[in-house]
């Protein structure tokens, strides 16, 4: 098959379609831009131009990766040339409680996908995390720096890494918010509409990154079959008692009704260790000269102004 060939006839299936980066990931493939992204984004455009993309969205009700032969099926009957791997369990806290289906879902789940690929040929992008680093750096990761999870979620997704080919794609990204699933902006927006204590914390810092933005660049990767590992958030750091604060201010709330607290003093405790340093410096794509996605303000923004206020939802924000 020529590469002529590949871009006209390209196959994409994503794992995970129904969650919030995967719908996202759908929608940069099908070419339309999603919720809250840029009208014109490059990296969509340029897979508007380059390739028609039929789209497999296997969501968890079409295709559990923890399940050897589900995966396979699949992949014969569809053949994708590219896959994007964003099913994961991201239930961080609880992923403390059941190792086995952590493991399960993000470690062998994605043996299963790497092993179903590799028979029909296809690229595998899988969607990493900032958890399988301890937090300790003093400046941001480069995704050359040493691997050192602390929890059994950043365990577990390391250990997908571990599963893939040479020549994959890892993109590691950290603090998605998007329209589509439970983030710290439905969070704060849920607490902002109830009397009680708004309460974050000030010693974890990271870059949240808008899964419309991330989309674009999962398909540029994608499409091209771009080798090795890639750190991809929006530009900017902050902490979430900061961040907590923007959201407020761009949704027109207080910003001052918020109180910043130290991780020691969260009640009830979470199970898991975060990170205290989650920057991810987007090192790769910058030396390849590639674009980098704008500063996560922006990204807020352009969410907020798509969805208005989001509807609150009880699931736990990651
Ligand atoms: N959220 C973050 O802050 C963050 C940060 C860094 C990296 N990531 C990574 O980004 C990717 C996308 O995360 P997200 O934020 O979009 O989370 P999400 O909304 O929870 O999406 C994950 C999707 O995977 C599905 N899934 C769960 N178990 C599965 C299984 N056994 N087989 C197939 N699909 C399964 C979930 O379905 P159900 O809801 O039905 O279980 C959900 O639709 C994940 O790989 C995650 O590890 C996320």
């Amino acid at each position: 098959m020529t590469g002529r060939d590949r871009y006209a006839v390209s196959k994409v299936l994503v794992t995970g379609a129904g969650g919030q980066l995967g719908t996202d990931v759908v929608d940069a493939f099908a070419g339309r831009v999603p919720t809250g992204g840029r009208p014109g984004d490059r990296a969509t455009g340029r897979l508007g131009v380059r390739s028609a993309w039929d789209v497999t969205a296997a969501d968890h009700s079409l295709l559990d990766v923890s399940d050897r032969a589900a995966v396979q099926t699949i992949f014969e009957g569809v053949r994708p040339h590219v896959v994007i791997h964003a099913g994961a369990w991201t239930a961080v806290d609880a992923c403390e409680g059941d190792p086995d289906r952590a493991y399960a879902v993000n470690a062998l789940g994605t043996r299963h996908v790497a092993e179903a690929a590799r028979r029909v040929g296809a690229h595998v992008v899988y969607v990493s995390t900032d958890y399988v680093f301890d937090g300790t750096s003093v400046r941001p990761y480069v995704e050359w720096d040493r691997t050192n999870p602390m929890s059994v979620y950043g365990r577990s997704k390391l250990a997908g890494e571990g599963e893939l080919d040479p020549g994959s794609t890892v993109v590691r990204t950290s603090w998605v918010c998007g329209a589509h699933g439970a983030n710290m902006v439905r969070t704060v927006l849920r607490l902002a509409s109830q009397t009680g204590p708004m309460r974050f914390v000030d010693d974890q810092r990271g870059s949240p990154t808008f899964t419309a933005d991330l989309a674009g660049v999962l398909a540029v990767v994608g499409s091209e079959r771009l080798p090795g590992t890639f750190h991809v958030t929006n530009a900017g750091v902050t902490s979430w008692y900061e961040f907590a604060q923007a959201v407020l201010e761009a949704a027109g709330h207080d910003p001052a009704r918020v109180e910043p607290i130290t991780t020691d003093l969260l009640d009830p405790p979470r199970p898991a260790p975060r990170p205290a340093n989650s920057a991810l410096d987007n090192a790769a794509l910058r030396l390849m000269g590639m674009e980098q996605l704008p500063d996560w303000r922006d990204g807020l923004e352009r969410l907020l102004a798509a969805t208005g206020p989001m509807a609150a939802s009880t699931k736990e924000a990651r």
